[in-house]
């Protein structure tokens, strides 16, 4: 099965009926769903499949061992997500895989496609999940602790589903065997539609984070308490979303977004007595990030203290600006030069778990063109053959590092 049949196989998992496009998320039934198919389709494809004491998936070709080329992405989805985030990266691993063994080509080195756990970070907060946690760029006890929005425990979750939570944490034994990274992704602006280009490799990962505002006041009735007597925490947590954008856009470089904000209780004539804003910010550069949630936070503190209202403010996780292994971005370039010609250089704004593995082993990434621009929306997308340009690029690099 091409990737593009691949991605028609699972179209139907996890589609959100309220929101739009696809909700998939760690240890849900969708992604459970998701995990058995890729192990299902890595077994018809002669790889052996095994889960890591984080819930990464991987699949080989070859005794696994030190120096493996591994490839892969995520299943996972951001709330409503569209179709092609993650399982692009996937699916063109399995496709250029079966592409190669059907060829004859036999691999110079241990060769994996790897799922990783969460990597959007939609249901317990910290993005790059599974590839922080085998990092151990996330404390375990850390992780353990993550509650998702029911405040269920990813300890508990992960129990439920059959995995051991104790046995989270730095991996070194896996970690040792990837000898190299690359990870193939739907490009998620529009650096490709402008540079009129199906396919690019990875240069940077901007460097990003995100934090939680948490505004406490006094509950109370709507129509009983008079104006001057509220202490309503929905009034500094509206400030904040003005003053991110506020203060973001004298930023050269800076994105700041506040996507979800949950006031308790949540009646339509209740004052909230609590309200939690979440904070995604990232600045070009490097350490620019944290300077600009604080300018922020100082404005999110006046406003609290004008409406009698506290707030105290978490980071809830941070990645520093990533450059792609020098050596091999040229390679992938040189591997792809013959059959696509003069490949472009792309830096992104999003974050990847190729960015995460950059700080410890050698990672590239290969995007694919998206025509929308759009992304983390319904209408991301990928037209057919740009995808399979995409699977037959990746086939490529892999052919020439594992040669
Ligand atoms: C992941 O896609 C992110 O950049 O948040
Ligand atoms: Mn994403
Ligand atoms: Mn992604």
């Amino acid at each position: 099965m091409s990737a593009v049949s691949l991605l028609a196989d699972i179209a139907g998992v996890g589609r959100d009926p309220h929101r739009g496009g696809y909700s998939r998320h760690a240890f849900d039934a969708a992604e459970g769903e998701l995990r058995a198919w890729f192990a299902e389709e890595a077994a018809r494809r002669g790889l052996d499949v095994e889960t890591d004491r984080n819930g990464n998936l991987w699949a080989w070709w070859g005794t696994p061992g030190p120096g493996a080329l591994v490839t892969g992405s995520h299943l996972d989805s951001v709330p409503g997500g569209g179709a092609f985030d993650g399982p692009l990266g996937v699916v063109s691993a399995l496709d250029a895989v079966k592409s190669l063994r059907d060829s004859g080509f036999r691999p110079a080195c241990p060769l994996a496609v790897v799922v990783f756990l969460e990597e959007e970070g939609s249901r317990f907060g910290v993005s790059c999940l599974g590839s922080r946690l085998l990092t151990g760029d996330l404390d375990a006890d850390k992780a353990r602790a993550l509650r998702d929005p029911d405040g269920v425990t990813l300890a508990e979750v992960a129990a439920r589903a059959g995995f051991d939570p104790a046995s989270f944490g730095r991996d070194d034994a896996a970690l040792s065997r990837i000898g190299r990274f690359i990870e193939l992704h739907v490009e998620q602006g529009r650096g490709l539609i402008d540079l009129d280009a199906p396919v690019a490799v990875g240069s940077t990962v901007i460097e990003h984070g995100r934090w939680r505002f948490s505004f406490t006041g006094q509950g109370n009735h709507a129509g009983a308490t008079l104006i001057a007597d509220r202490r309503d925490p929905m009034l500094p947590a509206a400030s904040l979303v003005a003053a991110a954008r506020r203060l973001a856009a004298g930023v050269a470089g800076a994105r700041a977004t506040i996507g979800r904000l949950v006031p308790r209780p949540g009646g339509t004539n209740v004052i909230a007595s609590t309200v939690d804003v979440w904070l995604d910010a990232r600045v070009a550069g490097d350490g620019n990030t944290r300077p600009l949630v604080e300018e922020i936070a100082e404005a999110a503190k006046l406003a609290a203290a004008e409406e009698g209202c506290a707030v105290t403010v978490t980071e809830e996780s941070y990645a520093g600006a990533v450059a792609f292994d020098a050596g091999l971005r040229d390679s992938l370039t040189g591997a792809l030069r013959p059959v696509l010609g003069e490949v472009p250089l792309l830096p992104t704004g999003a974050g990847h778990d190729a960015a995460i593995l950059g700080g410890h082993v050698p990672s590239g990434m290969v995007y694919v063109r998206n025509p929308t621009g759009i992304s983390h929306a319904p209408e991301e997308f990928a037209e057919d053959a740009d995808v399979a340009r995409g699977a037959a690029a990746l086939a490529t690099v892999l052919k020439d590092l594992s040669t």
